[in-house]
């Protein structure tokens, strides 16, 4: 294959194993038209796999657009498909959750564990005095008590938030502000390469800058290993679930609109945006594409090693599986600790039949070399995916050899926080796949190529990715912000309304999509462009970290000057986690090449940040008039670091 050191070029067809297809749960090849013909109604396929307490009486009301509404006056409950209706079809002993802790600890529920654990802490959540619509705030890292949490909120009607819980407490702060939240379920600290931090003094921070009152419930992970102090306001989770014991609470009938939870991103202003996702379409789309594109079955172990702070989580570590049956995997710590085989040996270890992961992640273990796959049985798999930013073919043909040992379909699939379900990808099995492209669109979505006229480009012209139908999982509106809704995503044609993804992309003659990145980016870095402000936001977001200022070098590479919290300076902890966040949220090409921690970056009198000036010390030039700075001595500390290496 001439193509496999082209990243990003569709070139040579794979065809789906035929092992996979044969035992597929999707293999009708005329499924693309199937729900073209039928659209919109072709996606009560989809809410069919749930169970409604109400039918809906219209699939799709477009009055309002583009604020669109799916399943018209159905009710359900997201709780009840993901946890009781198992439990009332004889599968409680079944596991929904394998947990694997970050000093090698495991634990797992069964769905009868699932079920008692998410009514007693309902119940606590209800004795708290949390209502039907009131937004709970969650941070916390990947243990089992956050996916608890989260189906305790659906199960009584509560929307979550849930914040990534690397993210500083000034992020938790403003979530929590902004979204009117009047609860934070939290826990004392969490561990970092067999390291602890402290989560519970964050949070403590987070709240002190939030006007109203808060009301924290706190999670003991660490125990006698960093004790922490609860307050008298805060309650500690085990002791409430201990009050609840035995409790059970009705599954409260949720209109299908209505709000199922709230994601913050960061946007391109630094802003952060509050996606709405609902009930009945989200909960729809990610059930149809976890079984139809993960193929998954109850008898699966499956594994998606995202964080469920991000979309990913939510959708195909929490709601996707554990509404169709499936045993879902959560692992707490790092690919590479305490050894580089980590991810294989868990594999191995629980019989992994489908795996999910992101582009960062297997470029890393291309780069640590294909003797840890290799050391490990890892015939089990049965599927692989991969979300999060383009794979190029050298990683594609990587992975599916080395991991999937050419017997595994590869998913690429693309999708975005707002549109809260996969939206392009080819259907293993049914599409051949094509290393480079993500696939056509999903059955039941539409997509265009266009230039900045608007118009379709020509078929291999690269132009701006948009979605020209709705979908039961698309973002309702940003949180307290329709306007704000309407001008980030939405244009008006005649053709009704398009969705803006923001991402830039190419399709072929067979329809199949190459994403080439974001739109709004001001830099390329190894062909791919990246915009500055979203890298520097997001580094600003990490918990130790005051501010951030991004530049490119001479050698087109990203150097990022980061002023740290006292005490922080030379961290190597706080330089992980800023890669890690920048790598998860953006991407590894947003990684900076270097990251120079100062106490403070050169600001001009105005207060802001002297980014001409940070170009000149990366590429040791001179300064040129400096006159106008009003701390020139952080120039010489930051000139010494580079000059350092
Ligand atoms: C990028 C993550 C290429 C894209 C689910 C998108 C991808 C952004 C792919 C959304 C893919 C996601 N190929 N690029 N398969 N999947 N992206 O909101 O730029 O964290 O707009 O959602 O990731 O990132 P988000």
């Amino acid at each position: 294959m001439s193509d496999r050191d082209t990243p990003l070029d569709g070139g040579d067809t794979v065809d789906p194993p035929r092992g996979f297809v044969d035992q597929a749960n999707v293999t009708n090849e005329r499924i693309h038209e199937e729900f073209d013909e039928g659209w919109p109604e072709c996606w009560e396929r989809a809410a069919d796999l749930l169970d409604w307490s109400e039918p809906w009486t219209k699939v799709l009301n477009d009055d309002d657009a583009p604020f669109y509404e799916w399943f018209v006056d159905g009710t359900l409950n997201a709780a009840y498909n993901c946890v009781d209706r198992h439990v009332e079809s004889g599968r409680k002993s079944h596991a929904a959750i394998k947990w694997e802790g970050k000093l090698g600890e495991t634990r797992t529920y069964t769905y009868q564990d699932l079920y008692r654990e998410v009514n007693e802490f309902a119940a606590a959540l209800r004795g708290l005095g949390v209502e039907e619509d009131d937004v709970v705030t969650l941070y916390m890292p990947v243990i089992p008590e956050l996916p608890i949490a989260m189906l305790a909120c659906a199960r009584i009607g509560a929307p979550h938030s849930v914040v990534f819980a690397g993210l500083s407490g000034k992020a938790l702060g403003t979530r929590i502000e902004r979204a009117d939240s009047e609860y934070l379920v939290t826990c004392d600290g969490y561990y970092r390469r067999g390291n602890a931090f402290n989560l519970k003094n964050k949070a403590d921070d987070a709240l002190l800058k939030v006007d109203h009152d808060v009301r924290s419930v706190v999670v003991d992970r660490l125990g006698e290993t960093l004790p922490h102090t609860i307050d008298d306001a805060d309650r500690d989770y085990h002791e409430l679930l201990d009050e609840h014991a035995g409790a059970t609470v009705d599954p409260v009938p949720r209109s299908a609109e209505d709000m199922l939870f709230l994601m913050y991103t960061s946007g391109t202003t630094g802003e952060p945006k509050g996606v709405e996702h609902t009930t009945g379409g989200y909960l729809s789309q990610v059930a149809w594409t976890s079984h139809a594109v993960l193929d998954l079955e109850p008898a699966d172990m499956y594994w998606c090693s995202a964080d469920i702070g991000w979309i990913t989580g939510h959708s195909y570590i929490v709601y996707g599986p554990l509404t169709l049956g499936t045993t879902t995997m959560l692992y707490e710590g790092s690919p590479d600790y305490p050894e580089r085989d980590r991810v294989w040996d868990i594999v191995e270890r629980n019989a992994v039949d489908v795996f999910y992961t992101a582009p960062t992640a297997i470029r890393s273990f291309m780069k640590w070399g294909e003797e840890y796959p290799e050391s490990h049985d890892l015939s089990s798999l049965r599927l692989l995916g991969t979300v999060g930013e383009p794979i190029g073919p050298r990683a594609w043909n990587w992975y599916y050899e080395h991991v999937g040992n050419g017997e595994c379909p590869i998913v690429d699939t693309w999708w975005q926080t707002e549109t809260g379900a996969m939206m392009v990808t080819t259907l293993p099995g049914v599409d051949p796949m094509k290393p480079g492209a993500a696939g056509p669109a999903l059955p039941g979505t539409d997509l265009d190529i266009v230039g900045s006229d608007g118009s379709s480009v020509a078929e291999g012209e690269s132009g701006y990715l948009s979605i020209t139908r709705p979908w039961p999982a698309m973002v309702r509106s940003l949180y307290d912000d329709e306007d704000r809704f309407i001008e980030e995503y939405w244009t008006e044609t005649d053709d009704g309304w398009r969705y803006e993804t923001g991402d830039r992309a190419r399709i072929d003659a067979d329809g199949y999509v190459s994403v080439l990145g974001r739109v709004d980016d001001v830099l390329t870095v190894g062909g791919v462009r990246i915009e500055i402000t979203r890298v520097e936001s997001t580094i600003a977001g990490v918990d130790g970290v005051v501010e951030a200022a991004v530049v490119a070098g001479a050698n087109n590479m990203l150097y990022a000057y980061v002023s740290t919290e006292s005490g922080r300076m030379g961290d190597d902890a706080l330089r992980d986690l800023i890669n890690e966040t920048v790598e998860r949220s953006i991407g590894t090409v947003a990684t900076p090449l270097r990251i120079v921690f100062t106490t403070e970056l050169p600001k001009t009198r105005s207060g802001k940040i002297m980014r001409r000036l940070l170009e000149s010390v990366t590429n040791g030039e001179p300064l040129g008039d400096t006159s106008a700075l009003r701390n020139p001595e952080s120039v010489g500390e930051l000139q010494a670091a580079i000059r350092d290496r």
